[in-house]
Parts: structure tokens; sequence; C-alpha cells
């Protein structure tokens, strides 16, 4: 008999399997045969947080898993789900992600993840009995407790359940948070540098060469993929005078994170990223008084604005190595503001239906905009009521499974947020809660105590942690401008 043990052995195959044979054919059974059981195991978890374990949903709900899991051991010998940055891989297949399962595959990711599980290995043809102690111990426990695995390895050694060796996440042995977080700010630096001479030199009617670009594009994509949080918290900073720069950094990121949940490959993810980088580019040939201008445009004026979606089609032919670009950015740049209905401009002549990436731009465009402080806009939105008013108000335009996506990446208070506690204390949001159902309670850093006094750095807290009598220790009242606090968010993350 297997024990529950946390360490796994690299590969323990029966003798009977030669997976490195796997054949186009083999991938996508398993690819296939792996959504399904996501799907089981996600109606499983479901059934058993919604019903009493004698109803028939349960039962039937465990039946269907025991089934998947039973039919991929046998046909395969092995049987093990793999969490590895924001993906998971049943026998080291990668399963897509689409819109249809989007959410049974972030609750389950999530929820291994706050249980710090990095591997579930099927050791033993489970029963439905082993899924239902495994489920509901992973169900329970909310808070994020670095002895979260070993309490749950314990738990399943005292209900006697045996067929599951559950192991650590791979990246928690990498390098620490202090690295990670510098290598981010040094990606979020040069990559704003570099946008800066792009522009600077469309501007000057140049020819820019793409090389340093790509280059910056790729390194976000690599870190947005191997750590997330980093680099989308470097988005707050939104530097005033550098608005034209940061938010093309910081669409690309947005655009990039988003085009990871949805499932896209690194080579979508890179002609994503290259495309969100290039959205705005049509406005370095609007003149600068007329972009920064406060008051209200007049028609002619407004005219050269609305004009910078195809200019940034002839600004990107402009570019050394344009045929290298990929034709997607100048569907984009065309269409970031057409909206899915066609109400937005450039107005198209013929019925026509906007692109993935540019509909992606567009969210992640909207969004950076309304939270940033630009000459008209001395007082921006909160960027919850950003995110509520893209997901309500349809005369935005945003496709709404792309906002609901993006909510699930950025947490209903996103990184950044000023919030005010029911304790009084004000906070930062810092980061989402990795537990799924807690999208409006994030970790968030305190940063002044109830009769005002500021804390630095301040202590971090996790919104979802409880009292001893299963009351909310901290709830978020409302959100709050940081400048009425004379607060730079920026300075926390930097
Ligand atoms: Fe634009
Ligand atoms: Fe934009």
């Amino acid at each position: 008999m297997t024990e529950p043990r946390a360490a796994r052995p690299t590969t323990t195959l029966a003798p009977n399997v030669v997976p490195s044979s796997i054949t186009g054919t083999d991938e996508s059974l398993v690819r296939r045969a792996g959504r399904a059981l996501v799907l089981a195991m996600h109606g499983a978890l479901r059934a058993v947080k919604l019903y009493p374990v004698e109803n028939t949903a349960v039962e039937t709900a465990l039946a269907e898993l025991t089934n998947q899991s039973q039919e991929l051991l046998k046909r395969h010998g092995e049987l093990e789900i793999r969490v590895s940055t924001e993906f998971l891989f049943v026998n080291g297949t990668r399963l897509r992600l689409d819109l249809d399962n989007f959410a049974s595959f972030s609750h389950l990711l999530a929820m291994l993840r706050a249980a710090e599980i990095g591997t579930l290995t099927v050791a033993q043809p489970p029963t439905p009995k082993d899924w239902l102690v495994l489920l509901s111990v992973l169900q329970s426990g909310t808070q994020s407790d670095p002895e979260r695995l070993a309490s749950i390895l314990g738990k399943l050694e005292a209900a006697g359940v045996r067929a599951f060796i559950l192991g650590p996440p791979a990246e928690m042995v990498g390098e620490d948070r202090g690295q990670a977080k510098d290598r981010a700010r040094r990606t979020y630096t040069q990559s704003v540098a570099v946008t800066k001479e792009l522009i600077t030199s469309v501007r000057m009617g140049g020819a820019p060469s793409l090389r340093k670009v790509k280059r910056v594009v790729q390194s976000i994509v690599e870190q947005v993929l191997s750590d997330e949080t980093s680099l989308v918290g470097l988005t707050t900073i939104r530097d005033y005078d550098e608005y034209t720069f940061t938010h093309s950094i910081n669409v690309c990121i947005f655009a990039i994170a988003l085009g990871k949940r949805l499932g896209l490959t690194k080579m979508q993810l890179y002609d994503l990223g290259l495309s969100a980088l290039f959205h705005d580019i049509g406005k370095s040939r609007v003149p600068e008084p007329v972009l920064n201008k406060v008051a209200g445009l007049t028609d002619e004026e407004w005219r050269l604005i609305a004009s910078h979606p195809w200019l940034g089609v002839l600004a990107l032919f402009q570019i050394r190595g344009a045929q290298e670009l990929p034709y997607r950015a100048m569907i984009v740049a065309h269409e970031h503001h057409m909206k899915p209905d066609l109400t937005g401009y450039p107005r198209p002549v013929r019925p026509r239906r906007m692109s993935m990436f540019s509909k992606i731009v567009a969210v992640a465009d909207s969004f950076d905009a309304a939270t940033s402080r630009r000459t008209y806009q001395t007082v921006p939105m909160s960027p919850a009521d950003v995110l509520a008013e893209m997901r309500d108000n349809k005369r935005r335009g945003m496709d709404p499974v792309l906002v609901k996506a993006f909510i699930n990446l950025t947490g209903v208070y996103p990184v950044g947020t000023l919030v005010v506690l029911d304790t009084f204390e004000l906070g930062l949001v810092h980061a989402i809660n990795p537990i799924p159902d807690m999208l409006s309670r994030p970790i968030v850093r305190v940063i002044s105590d109830q009769q005002g006094n500021m804390l630095h750095p301040g202590e971090l807290v996790d919104l979802a942690d409880r009292d001893e009598s299963g009351e909310f220790r901290r709830t978020i009242i409302k959100t709050e401008n940081p400048d009425r606090y004379g607060i730079r968010v920026g300075d926390y993350f930097a």
C-alpha cells in the first residue's frame, strides 16, 4: 500500500507504459480525457460544496469522477495532474483552455495553488470515497497557511485515503520573491525606455528598428508566464509625465496576462504583446497639443484624434523590418476603438467582426486609460469602479466574457486600489486572493492604523482571514482616491 507523502518519484511508470513514444493522436486523446477529468473534478467539487453527502447529485458526480480517473489510470498506467505557472498538465500534456472550460480550469488551478499543491498523482484506482475525502479536505481551510499541504496530508492519512500522492509546486523551490521583484522592475524600466525611444523616433519621422521592441515583448511574456503578480503590480506606477510610454507597456502587460488566462500559446502571446505595445502608435502622428488638450475639443481636433487608428497602420509600415511585424498588429491598431458592435471608430464601411486580439487589447486599454492620471483627467476613477463600469455599461462595448476573465485576473479590487477597511485602517491592494471565491477579499498592505497614522511599509494581511468566531477580521468598506490622502501608489510597488 502506498502511503500519502509529500515527495513524489519523478516518473514512476507501470512497466507496460511507454509515454515517450506518445504520438500526436495519443496526445489529443490524453488532452480530451484530461479535460473530461478536470470538468468531472470541478463538477464533483461543486456538488460536494452545495449538497449534503448523501444527495444523489454528489453520488453521481463522484461516480463520474471515479470513472474518468480509473479510465485514464487504466489506459496510461499512470495519472498525474500537475500545476505549473497557471497551466494544468495531465500526464505531461498541457490542457488547452477555452472559454467553455475557463471557469472550471481556473477554479481548480486556484484551489490547488492555494493548497500549495504542485502535483496530484493518483497512485492506485481511487474509490468514490477517496475522492470525496480529498475534495472535502481541499475545500475546507480557506486560510493561506504555509503548513497547508502538511495538514492536508495528515487529514488524508487519518481518513485512511492512500490513493493520492501530493507534492509541492516546483516553482516554490526556485528564486525567492525579492529576486523575482527585482527582475520585474528591471524589465519594466527597460521596456518603458525602449518604448520611449520608439515612439519618439516615429514622431520625428524616423524609421525605428523592431529588434529591441521584440526583445522587450519577449521578456514581458517570459515574466508574465513565470511570475504574473510582480509585473502586473508595476502597472500601478502610471507615471503622469510618461503616460504615453507607460500606457503602452501597461496595455502590453495586461493583454499578455489576459491572453495567458485564455490559454494562448507562447508564440501567440508574443504577437499579442507586440500588437498591444503598438496599439496607439498612430498617436505619435497627432500633434501633441491636441492629444494633451484639457478643455473640449473642436470637431477638427476630434477628427485628428479619431484618426489615430488608421494613422497607426501607416506608422507601422514606417518601422524598419515591418514585414516581420505580425499583420495582427496592424489589425489591432486599426480596430481597437471599433467596439464589437461597430459603434466606435473608425466606422467600418462593411460589416465585420473585431479580431480576438483587438478585443483583448480593447479591454486592457480601457482599464489602463481610465485608471491613469493624464492632463485632461486629473482625478482617475478607482480601479474597482472602472472594472464595474466596463462590466455593466454596455455602451463601453467590451466583450463580456473577456471582462469577466480580466476581473478574474485582477480581482474585484485590482492591485494598487486604495481601500478603507471596516477596522478604519487604510489599505493598498497588494495581490489577488489565490482562493477563487475570494475575488473581493484580496491581500492588502495596511498603510495606516485606525488613528490615521501612516505605517511604512505596513503589514500584509489576507482579507480572507477569519477570527475565532468565524467572522472575517477585515472587510473593505469602500475605495478611496489616493490623491486625497497624498499617497503615491507606485511608491509601494517600485
Ligand atoms: Fe487608442
Ligand atoms: Fe490606448
